[in-house]
Protein backbone atom coordinates (compact mmCIF):
# COMPACT_ATOMS: atom_id res chain seq x y z
CA UNK A 1 0.00 0.00 0.00
CA UNK A 2 3.05 2.21 0.69
CA UNK A 3 4.12 1.81 -2.86
CA UNK A 4 1.16 3.41 -4.37
CA UNK A 5 2.24 6.82 -1.93
CA UNK A 6 4.81 7.11 -4.25
CA UNK A 7 2.90 7.89 -6.91
CA UNK A 8 3.45 11.33 -8.79
CA UNK A 9 0.23 12.46 -7.51
CA UNK A 10 0.82 16.45 -6.21
CA UNK A 11 -1.94 17.41 -4.09
CA UNK A 12 -1.41 15.33 -1.40
CA UNK A 13 -1.73 16.92 2.09
CA UNK A 14 -0.89 16.84 5.34
CA UNK A 15 -2.98 17.72 8.39
CA UNK A 16 -2.18 18.47 11.80
CA UNK A 17 -6.22 18.54 13.02
CA UNK A 18 -6.02 20.01 16.51
CA UNK A 19 -8.30 21.48 18.88
CA UNK A 20 -7.70 25.05 18.19
CA UNK A 21 -5.82 25.24 15.04
CA UNK A 22 -5.81 23.07 12.07
CA UNK A 23 -2.58 23.55 9.76
CA UNK A 24 -3.13 22.11 6.05
CA UNK A 25 0.96 21.51 4.51
CA UNK A 26 0.94 20.84 0.69
CA UNK A 27 3.40 18.23 -1.23
CA UNK A 28 5.79 20.94 -2.67
CA UNK A 29 4.37 23.67 -1.34
CA UNK A 30 4.61 23.66 2.26
CA UNK A 31 2.15 25.59 4.57
CA UNK A 32 -1.28 26.13 2.87
CA UNK A 33 -3.86 26.98 5.27
CA UNK A 34 -3.43 27.39 9.34
CA UNK A 35 -7.14 28.41 10.49
CA UNK A 36 -8.99 28.03 14.00
CA UNK A 37 -10.91 24.87 14.20
CA UNK A 38 -14.03 26.34 14.65
CA UNK A 39 -17.07 25.80 12.40
CA UNK A 40 -20.43 28.15 12.47
CA UNK A 41 -23.50 25.87 11.71
CA UNK A 42 -27.35 27.08 10.93
CA UNK A 43 -28.96 24.47 13.73
CA UNK A 44 -32.24 23.56 11.60
CA UNK A 45 -30.86 22.23 8.68
CA UNK A 46 -26.88 22.22 9.32
CA UNK A 47 -25.48 24.61 6.83
CA UNK A 48 -22.62 25.89 7.14
CA UNK A 49 -22.05 29.06 7.71
CA UNK A 50 -18.55 29.74 8.21
CA UNK A 51 -15.41 27.71 8.61
CA UNK A 52 -11.92 28.48 9.97
CA UNK A 53 -10.61 32.44 11.04
CA UNK A 54 -14.55 33.93 10.15
CA UNK A 55 -16.31 31.61 11.96
CA UNK A 56 -13.96 32.13 15.44
CA UNK A 57 -14.82 35.56 15.04
CA UNK A 58 -18.36 34.80 15.10
CA UNK A 59 -17.37 33.30 18.29
CA UNK A 60 -19.86 34.04 21.02
CA UNK A 61 -21.87 36.39 18.91
CA UNK A 62 -24.29 34.41 17.03
CA UNK A 63 -27.62 34.49 17.24
CA UNK A 64 -29.92 31.48 18.40
CA UNK A 65 -30.84 29.70 14.97
CA UNK A 66 -26.85 30.05 14.79
CA UNK A 67 -24.20 27.40 16.62
CA UNK A 68 -20.69 27.48 16.91
CA UNK A 69 -19.25 24.66 17.04
CA UNK A 70 -15.60 23.41 17.56
CA UNK A 71 -15.61 19.75 16.06
CA UNK A 72 -12.34 18.68 18.36
CA UNK A 73 -11.90 18.24 21.93
CA UNK A 74 -9.05 17.16 23.97
CA UNK A 75 -7.66 16.27 20.60
CA UNK A 76 -9.87 13.38 19.15
CA UNK A 77 -12.95 14.15 16.95
CA UNK A 78 -16.22 15.47 19.20
CA UNK A 79 -18.24 16.18 16.54
CA UNK A 80 -18.32 13.70 13.81
CA UNK A 81 -19.97 16.34 10.85
CA UNK A 82 -18.36 18.91 11.93
CA UNK A 83 -15.00 17.68 12.01
CA UNK A 84 -16.08 16.30 8.33
CA UNK A 85 -17.24 19.82 7.37
CA UNK A 86 -14.56 21.57 8.61
CA UNK A 87 -11.78 18.73 6.68
CA UNK A 88 -13.65 19.35 3.70
CA UNK A 89 -13.61 23.13 3.72
CA UNK A 90 -9.91 23.07 4.52
CA UNK A 91 -8.77 20.50 1.91
CA UNK A 92 -10.32 22.37 -0.73
CA UNK A 93 -8.87 25.80 0.54
CA UNK A 94 -5.53 24.22 0.50
CA UNK A 95 -6.29 22.97 -3.12
CA UNK A 96 -7.40 26.37 -3.98
CA UNK A 97 -10.51 25.38 -4.81
CA UNK A 98 -9.63 24.00 -8.00
CA UNK A 99 -11.64 21.32 -9.67
CA UNK A 100 -12.37 18.78 -7.50
CA UNK A 101 -9.20 16.10 -6.48
CA UNK A 102 -9.39 13.11 -3.80
CA UNK A 103 -6.12 13.31 -2.38
CA UNK A 104 -3.79 11.09 -0.45
CA UNK A 105 -4.03 12.76 3.13
CA UNK A 106 -1.80 11.93 6.39
CA UNK A 107 -3.23 12.95 9.72
CA UNK A 108 -1.89 13.84 12.79
CA UNK A 109 -3.37 12.43 15.92
CA UNK A 110 -2.22 12.25 19.38
CA UNK A 111 -0.57 8.79 20.59
CA UNK A 112 -3.06 7.35 23.26
CA UNK A 113 -6.57 7.84 21.35
CA UNK A 114 -8.52 4.34 20.88
CA UNK A 115 -8.88 2.70 17.67
CA UNK A 116 -12.62 4.24 17.61
CA UNK A 117 -11.38 7.59 17.79
CA UNK A 118 -8.46 6.55 15.15
CA UNK A 119 -11.34 5.38 12.66
CA UNK A 120 -13.61 8.25 12.92
CA UNK A 121 -10.29 10.46 12.05
CA UNK A 122 -10.30 8.48 8.93
CA UNK A 123 -13.55 8.08 7.73
CA UNK A 124 -14.06 12.46 8.99
CA UNK A 125 -10.86 13.05 5.82
CA UNK A 126 -12.77 9.77 3.73
CA UNK A 127 -15.84 11.48 3.71
CA UNK A 128 -14.35 15.05 3.02
CA UNK A 129 -12.56 13.71 -0.51
CA UNK A 130 -9.81 11.81 0.57
CA UNK A 131 -8.83 9.08 -1.10
CA UNK A 132 -6.48 7.22 1.50
CA UNK A 133 -5.23 8.58 4.95
CA UNK A 134 -2.82 7.69 7.11
CA UNK A 135 -2.16 8.77 10.61
CA UNK A 136 1.00 9.40 12.33
CA UNK A 137 1.15 10.35 16.25
CA UNK A 138 1.58 13.52 17.06
CA UNK A 139 4.36 13.82 19.26
CA UNK A 140 6.34 12.06 16.77
CA UNK A 141 5.41 14.40 14.14
CA UNK A 142 6.30 17.05 16.37
CA UNK A 143 10.06 15.71 17.35
CA UNK A 144 10.63 15.44 13.51
CA UNK A 145 9.06 19.16 12.90
CA UNK A 146 12.03 20.37 14.85
CA UNK A 147 14.36 18.29 13.86
CA UNK A 148 15.09 15.91 16.35
CA UNK A 149 17.14 12.86 15.35
CA UNK A 150 14.70 10.40 16.07
CA UNK A 151 15.99 7.50 14.51
CA UNK A 152 18.63 7.28 16.30
CA UNK A 153 19.75 5.83 19.16
CA UNK A 154 19.13 8.72 21.35
CA UNK A 155 16.10 9.90 24.06
CA UNK A 156 14.40 12.74 22.82
CA UNK A 157 11.43 14.02 25.10
CA UNK A 158 8.91 16.28 23.66
CA UNK A 159 6.53 18.18 25.28
CA UNK A 160 3.79 19.46 23.03
CA UNK A 161 1.31 21.96 24.77
CA UNK A 162 -1.88 22.06 22.73
CA UNK A 163 -5.26 23.07 22.94
CA UNK A 164 -7.08 20.33 24.33
CA UNK A 165 -4.46 18.01 25.94
CA UNK A 166 -0.13 18.33 26.86
CA UNK A 167 1.23 15.26 25.22
CA UNK A 168 4.56 14.37 26.58
CA UNK A 169 7.01 11.57 24.52
CA UNK A 170 9.87 9.76 24.86
CA UNK A 171 11.48 8.61 21.09
CA UNK A 172 13.97 6.86 20.60
CA UNK A 173 14.70 4.62 17.11
CA UNK A 174 11.46 5.67 15.38
CA UNK A 175 9.82 4.51 18.36
CA UNK A 176 7.55 5.71 21.12
CA UNK A 177 9.45 4.58 24.01
CA UNK A 178 6.99 6.70 26.53
CA UNK A 179 3.87 8.74 26.25
CA UNK A 180 1.56 10.05 28.09
CA UNK A 181 -1.26 12.95 27.79
CA UNK A 182 -3.19 15.14 30.57
CA UNK A 183 -6.65 17.20 29.45
CA UNK A 184 -4.65 20.31 30.36
CA UNK A 185 -3.94 22.80 27.67
CA UNK A 186 -4.28 26.42 26.45
CA UNK A 187 -8.74 26.28 26.80
CA UNK A 188 -8.18 24.94 30.33
CA UNK A 189 -5.98 28.17 30.87
CA UNK A 190 -8.73 30.57 29.01
CA UNK A 191 -11.16 28.87 31.26
CA UNK A 192 -9.53 29.37 34.86
CA UNK A 193 -8.95 33.11 33.82
CA UNK A 194 -12.57 33.30 32.80
CA UNK A 195 -13.51 31.84 36.31
CA UNK A 196 -10.89 34.29 38.10
CA UNK A 197 -12.23 37.60 36.66
CA UNK A 198 -15.87 36.18 37.09
CA UNK A 199 -14.77 35.76 40.83
CA UNK A 200 -12.67 38.91 41.50
CA UNK A 201 -14.34 41.08 39.82
CA UNK A 202 -18.21 40.13 39.36
CA UNK A 203 -17.60 40.65 35.37
CA UNK A 204 -18.05 38.33 33.12
CA UNK A 205 -15.89 38.03 30.29
CA UNK A 206 -15.46 35.63 26.85
CA UNK A 207 -13.30 33.05 25.01
CA UNK A 208 -11.69 35.37 22.64
CA UNK A 209 -11.14 37.80 25.19
CA UNK A 210 -9.69 35.19 27.81
CA UNK A 211 -7.54 33.68 25.23
CA UNK A 212 -6.57 37.45 24.85
CA UNK A 213 -5.69 37.83 28.06
CA UNK A 214 -3.45 34.45 28.54
CA UNK A 215 -1.56 35.60 25.16
CA UNK A 216 -0.88 39.29 26.03
CA UNK A 217 0.00 39.29 29.49
CA UNK A 218 0.05 35.24 30.35
CA UNK A 219 3.16 34.05 32.05
CA UNK A 220 4.15 30.50 33.88
CA UNK A 221 7.26 32.25 35.74
CA UNK A 222 7.98 35.77 37.48
CA UNK A 223 11.02 37.48 35.35
CA UNK A 224 10.93 40.47 38.04
CA UNK A 225 10.31 42.72 35.30
CA UNK A 226 7.98 45.26 35.09
CA UNK A 227 4.55 43.77 35.47
CA UNK A 228 1.94 43.90 32.37
CA UNK A 229 -1.49 44.50 32.61
CA UNK A 230 -4.11 44.68 30.12
CA UNK A 231 -7.74 46.32 30.13
CA UNK A 232 -10.36 44.10 28.66
CA UNK A 233 -14.26 44.64 28.13
CA UNK A 234 -16.88 42.60 29.48
CA UNK A 235 -20.19 42.39 31.86
CA UNK A 236 -20.50 43.50 35.12
CA UNK A 237 -22.73 41.37 36.68
CA UNK A 238 -23.83 43.18 39.40
CA UNK A 239 -25.69 46.16 36.97
CA UNK A 240 -25.62 44.07 34.06
CA UNK A 241 -23.76 46.78 32.07
CA UNK A 242 -20.66 46.47 29.99
CA UNK A 243 -17.49 48.07 31.37
CA UNK A 244 -13.60 47.23 31.18
CA UNK A 245 -11.60 46.18 33.86
CA UNK A 246 -7.74 46.16 33.98
CA UNK A 247 -6.25 42.67 34.61
CA UNK A 248 -2.35 42.04 36.21
CA UNK A 249 0.03 39.85 34.95
CA UNK A 250 0.79 38.23 38.75
CA UNK A 251 -2.84 37.50 39.20
CA UNK A 252 -3.03 35.43 35.72
CA UNK A 253 0.30 34.03 36.74
CA UNK A 254 -1.26 32.65 39.73
CA UNK A 255 -4.39 31.52 37.96
CA UNK A 256 -2.33 29.10 35.70
CA UNK A 257 -0.34 27.78 38.40
CA UNK A 258 -2.05 24.75 38.83
CA UNK A 259 -1.98 24.17 35.12
CA UNK A 260 1.25 24.32 34.99
CA UNK A 261 2.29 22.29 37.83
CA UNK A 262 0.13 19.33 35.73
CA UNK A 263 1.88 20.07 32.89
CA UNK A 264 5.20 19.93 35.17
CA UNK A 265 4.21 16.87 36.68
CA UNK A 266 3.66 14.73 33.92
CA UNK A 267 7.00 16.08 32.73
CA UNK A 268 8.29 14.43 35.64
CA UNK A 269 6.45 11.20 35.45
CA UNK A 270 7.62 10.97 32.36
CA UNK A 271 11.42 10.92 33.46
CA UNK A 272 10.31 8.32 36.06
CA UNK A 273 9.16 6.12 33.51
CA UNK A 274 12.22 6.91 30.76
CA UNK A 275 14.71 4.18 31.07
CA UNK A 276 18.46 5.00 32.57
CA UNK A 277 20.00 5.01 29.26
CA UNK A 278 17.53 7.48 27.11
CA UNK A 279 16.80 9.84 30.42
CA UNK A 280 20.90 10.32 30.45
CA UNK A 281 20.47 11.36 26.83
CA UNK A 282 17.77 13.93 27.67
CA UNK A 283 19.86 15.18 30.33
CA UNK A 284 22.37 15.94 27.45
CA UNK A 285 20.03 17.40 24.66
CA UNK A 286 17.18 18.41 26.90
CA UNK A 287 12.93 18.73 26.61
CA UNK A 288 12.03 20.41 23.11
CA UNK A 289 8.70 22.29 23.74
CA UNK A 290 6.08 22.35 21.22
CA UNK A 291 2.77 23.71 20.50
CA UNK A 292 0.77 26.90 21.17
CA UNK A 293 1.76 26.53 25.17
CA UNK A 294 5.08 26.89 24.34
CA UNK A 295 4.62 30.07 23.75
CA UNK A 296 3.35 30.99 27.75
CA UNK A 297 5.92 33.28 28.47
CA UNK A 298 8.61 32.00 31.41
CA UNK A 299 6.95 28.21 30.51
CA UNK A 300 10.29 27.24 29.99
CA UNK A 301 11.99 28.63 32.62
CA UNK A 302 9.80 27.48 34.86
CA UNK A 303 9.89 23.56 33.63
CA UNK A 304 13.88 24.08 33.66
CA UNK A 305 13.78 25.43 37.14
CA UNK A 306 11.93 22.39 38.14
CA UNK A 307 13.18 19.24 36.60
CA UNK A 308 17.07 21.22 36.21
CA UNK A 309 16.80 20.06 32.47
CA UNK A 310 17.52 22.28 29.46
CA UNK A 311 14.59 23.29 27.92
CA UNK A 312 14.49 24.20 24.07
CA UNK A 313 11.34 26.25 22.86
CA UNK A 314 11.89 25.98 19.03
CA UNK A 315 11.24 28.74 16.37
CA UNK A 316 7.88 28.08 15.93
CA UNK A 317 6.38 26.11 18.00
CA UNK A 318 2.62 26.25 16.72
CA UNK A 319 3.36 24.47 13.26
CA UNK A 320 6.04 21.89 14.33
CA UNK A 321 3.28 19.32 14.25
CA UNK A 322 2.59 19.96 10.59
CA UNK A 323 5.72 20.53 9.34
CA UNK A 324 6.70 17.16 11.03
CA UNK A 325 3.74 15.40 9.09
CA UNK A 326 5.05 17.51 5.87
CA UNK A 327 8.34 15.64 6.27
CA UNK A 328 6.75 12.15 6.03
CA UNK A 329 4.88 13.45 3.30
CA UNK A 330 7.83 14.08 1.33
CA UNK A 331 9.56 11.70 2.16
CA UNK A 332 8.18 7.72 2.15
CA UNK A 333 10.87 5.96 3.48
CA UNK A 334 10.32 8.36 7.23
CA UNK A 335 6.24 7.56 7.04
CA UNK A 336 6.39 3.89 6.29
CA UNK A 337 8.91 3.37 9.55
CA UNK A 338 6.39 5.80 11.46
CA UNK A 339 3.34 5.66 10.65
CA UNK A 340 0.68 4.03 13.27
CA UNK A 341 -1.46 1.99 10.98
CA UNK A 342 -0.62 0.86 7.87
N1 LIG B 1 1.59 33.41 22.95
C1 LIG B 1 0.84 32.47 23.51
N2 LIG B 1 0.84 32.29 24.84
C2 LIG B 1 0.08 31.35 25.42
N3 LIG B 1 -0.73 30.52 24.75
C3 LIG B 1 -0.78 30.66 23.42
C4 LIG B 1 0.00 31.61 22.72
N4 LIG B 1 -0.27 31.49 21.39
C5 LIG B 1 -1.19 30.52 21.26
N5 LIG B 1 -1.50 30.00 22.47
C6 LIG B 1 -2.47 28.95 22.77
O1 LIG B 1 -2.07 27.74 22.19
C7 LIG B 1 -3.24 26.93 21.95
C8 LIG B 1 -3.22 26.40 20.56
O2 LIG B 1 -2.07 25.64 20.38
P1 LIG B 1 -2.01 24.53 19.24
O3 LIG B 1 -2.40 25.12 17.93
O4 LIG B 1 -0.68 23.89 19.36
O5 LIG B 1 -3.17 23.56 19.74
P2 LIG B 1 -3.87 22.38 18.93
O6 LIG B 1 -2.82 21.61 18.21
O7 LIG B 1 -4.98 22.91 18.12
O8 LIG B 1 -4.49 21.53 20.13
P3 LIG B 1 -4.28 19.97 20.49
O9 LIG B 1 -2.87 19.64 20.12
O10 LIG B 1 -4.52 19.92 21.97
O11 LIG B 1 -5.31 19.25 19.71
C9 LIG B 1 -4.45 27.83 22.18
O12 LIG B 1 -5.02 27.53 23.43
C10 LIG B 1 -3.83 29.22 22.18
O13 LIG B 1 -4.57 30.13 22.97
MG1 LIG C 1 -1.63 20.01 18.55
Amino acid sequence: MFNKLMGVFSNDLAIDLGTANTLVYAKNKGIVCNEPSVVVMRQDNKKVVAVGAEAKRMLGKTPANIITIRPMKDGVIADFDAAGEMLKYFIKKAHNRKSFVSPRVIIGVPSKITLVEQRAVKEAAEQSGAREVYLIEETMAAAVGVGLPINEPYGNMIVDIGGGTTDVAVISMDGIVYSKAVKVGGDKMDEKIIVHVKENYNFMIGDRTAEQIKIEIGSAYDTGEEERIIDVNGRDLISGIPRTVTIREGEIRETLKEIVATIISSIKQALENTPPELAADIVDYGIVLAGGGALLRGIDSVIRQETKLPVVVPEDPLTAVVMGVGKMLEDFELLKRVAVNH
